[in-house]
């Protein structure tokens, strides 16, 4: 191919979705199959994620991560001894949820999100760190997980939004995947919902995935970042989720520049 065509084809990839200001590498093959698995070989080829380091930004066996974040400095407590535990995943950080929570702090200040008193909800919120970032960016902000989870996320609320500069609001409540989410959650339908490291169980893409469309109305942005970690099962989970959702891929250049790494990736989709 001509190196203009070329040009053009990768200019056709880039787009905006949703309410997000920055442009997208948007997946769109001929069929969901195709896409997914482009998708897949582009990752693994192009970010080498098993030769850089996993964790670079949380430790897993401490008890607590400390991060500053919208001029206040975040004490996040993990579980660590929980992590062997079956099923037990959420009770340590890891570095999709820091990603993730730099990557809303960085686009609010560059102007390319806004989420002063938007809705937002946040799935398999694990410890919160999340969904306290969009709560002191000016959200008001619903923070789900199971039912045996909300100790430690509630406890990381307490500890962590006591701030009188708080802009936005914080709430903990239960959302399983798959469930019903009690109407507050989707009376009215949230702007935004955010999950980091929640596509990590072919076991529960479909459950995942029912959610997602039961959250999002035609003016929700879905931001998701995931750990690099299986490629079987984020193949799943896009050619599952492309029958519903339109996906972009959001560059590492326009995450934070402090917290970028290879093993993490981040999307943003919307309903189609
Ligand atoms: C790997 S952890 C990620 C936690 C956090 N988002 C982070 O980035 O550190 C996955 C989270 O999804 C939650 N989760 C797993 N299956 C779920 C389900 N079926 N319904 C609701 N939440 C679920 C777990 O409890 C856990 O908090």
């Amino acid at each position: 191919m001509a190196m203009e065509e070329e040009e053009e084809g990768e200019k056709a990839r880039m787009g905006k979705l949703g309410s997000y200001g920055g442009e997208v590498r948007l997946l769109l093959e001929d069929t969901e199959e195709e896409s997914a698995s482009e998708e897949i070989m582009l990752l693994w080829g192009i970010q080498q994620p098993t030769l850089s380091k996993p964790n670079s930004f949380v430790s897993q066996t401490s008890l607590k991560l400390s991060l500053d974040s919208c001029g206040h400095s975040l004490s996040i407590l993990q579980s660590p001894s929980s992590l062997g535990t079956p099923g037990v995943t959420g009770s340590v950080m890891w570095d999709s949820g820091v990603v993730l929570g730099k990557f809303l702090e960085h686009s609010v200040d560059s102007g390319m999100l806004l989420l002063q008193g938007k809705k937002i909800v946040e799935l398999g919120s694990g410890c919160g760190l999340v969904g306290c970032i969009a709560a002191l960016l000016g959200g008001e902000v619903i923070l789900t997980d199971l039912p045996d989870r909300l100790r430690l996320l509630r406890k990381n609320i307490e500890t962590n939004m006591r701030h009188g500069s708080l802009r936005g609001s914080v709430t903990a409540t239960e959302l399983t995947w798959g469930e019903d989410p009690d109407p507050e959650i989707v009376e009215p339908m949230p702007d935004y919902v955010l999950g980091s490291d929640v596509v990590y169980s072919e076991g529960a893409v479909i459950d995942l995935l029912e959610t997602l469309g039961q959250l999002s109305g035609p003016n929700t942005t879905i931001f998701l970042a995931g750990e690099l970690r299986n490629d079987a099962i984020l193949e799943y989970f896009i050619e599952a989720a492309m029958s519903n959702f339109t996906i972009g891929r959001v560059d590492q250049t326009l995450w934070h520049p402090d917290y970028r790494s290879n093993r993490v990736v981040l999307y943003v989709l919307v309903k189609k």
